[in-house]
């Protein structure tokens, strides 16, 4: 057990010291590119300038031998004007050939231009403190001044046994998200899709009089337990979750679905794939005009924000001003950084 007078200490000497709040910038994307493209790493800035978050990704969807080019990419990529995007990588998973690697060359050569380093598969709080000393041990060498941060997927029935104990596991760590494709094939789900829902996963309404009568069905989303279970584990340790990736990218309406499910739940934000879902993770995770204007009305009618009134019908009081506030303070920053009125 480690002493909560040391979990701010730096574990490593000449390390930079932890944060104490983690960050929260706009995040409503996390857009992903692979790091061995070179067309699209000399794209970077321009990427950069439509998305909250850019992420080089050196895992799945890179070829085995195309590894190596993609610590190169992102070795680029970090010496770019990215402008006010975010620059995260995804690296190898930590039992992979390629990993260490990684994450040595993230930290040496791209560390003070990285804000997140995403590690996949993340099983269990043992595979947050590794990482946490590697980091430290990386950013003394490197004479960094602040930390980088570590965003976990999850993506393994261990991981999701675990979520509350790797949330809490480092001060470094600053979100988490949802990987349905692996977890399905973790978990032996029978979905061969990359998140989204499935037609055979439903309910069925009762037989009425007329038992030949056909009777309605209605789809559920299959990753409601986990994404509501995420969402708890975050804020409990004061990090932030995120949907992962939505496979069919011709189906922007479902996707534009599962985006927003994630967003009411407490999601800020989901991947992009293609640049199609940038434009949807940017339309779902920004509160639109009238959900602004009621949370303006309630907050202007409700004063020092105690007791309870009526609005159109529905009751106000302490609870929802808060709820209302969320919304505004939301806005407000998203406002800030698309350069709009809020
Ligand atoms: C993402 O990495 C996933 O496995 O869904
Ligand atoms: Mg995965």
């Amino acid at each position: 057990m480690q002493s909560p007078k040391d979990f701010f200490k730096p574990l490593a000497v000449g390390a930079p010291a932890p944060v104490r709040e983690v960050p929260v910038g706009p995040s409503r994307m996390i857009h992903f590119f692979p790091g061995s493209n070179a067309k699209m790493v000399s794209k970077a800035p321009a990427m950069a300038a439509r998305v909250d978050i850019l992420l080089v990704n050196m895992e799945d969807g890179v070829p085995a031998d195309d590894k190596e080019a993609a610590r190169s990419g992102l070795v680029e990529v970090a010496a770019m004007d990215l402008g006010q995007a975010q620059l995260w990588t995804r690296v190898n998973s930590l039992d992979s050939p390629w990993g260490l690697d990684d994450i040595t060359t993230a930290v040496l050569e791209a560390g003070s231009n990285l804000d997140v380093i995403m590690i996949p598969k993340v099983e269990g709080p043992e595979d947050i403190h590794y990482v946490d000393r590697l980091l430290a041990q990386l950013e003394a060498k490197a004479g960094l001044e602040a930390p980088i941060l570590v965003h976990a997927i999850l993506e393994t029935a261990r991981g999701v046994a675990n979520v509350e104990a790797i949330c809490g596991a480092s001060p470094r760590m600053q979100g988490l998200s949802l990987g349905p494709a692996d977890l399905a094939a973790n978990r032996r789900m029978k979905t061969t899709r990359v998140g989204g829902g499935h037609p055979g996963y439903l309910v069925r309404a009762d037989p009425g009089d007329d038992a030949d009568a056909p009777r309605q069905t209605f789809q559920q989303d299959l990753w409601h337990y986990t994404v509501a279970r995420m969402v708890d584990a975050c804020v409990m340790h004061g990090i932030l979750p995120f949907y992962g990736p939505f496979g069919d990218i011709a189906d922007t309406t479902a996707c534009e679905d599962q985006f927003r499910n994630a967003y009411l739940l407490g999601c800020v934000g989901a991947w992009s794939l293609h640049p199609v879902q940038i434009d949807i993770a940017k339309k779902v995770f920004t509160p639109d005009a009238s959900e602004i204007d009621h949370a303006q009305r309630v907050v202007d009618a409700m004063g020092d924000g105690t007791g309870a009134l009526m609005i159109d019908g529905k009751m106000e009081d302490d609870a929802s001003v808060k709820q209302c506030l969320v919304v505004l303070a939301l806005a407000q920053q998203l406002a800030e950084r698309d350069g709009v009125a809020p």
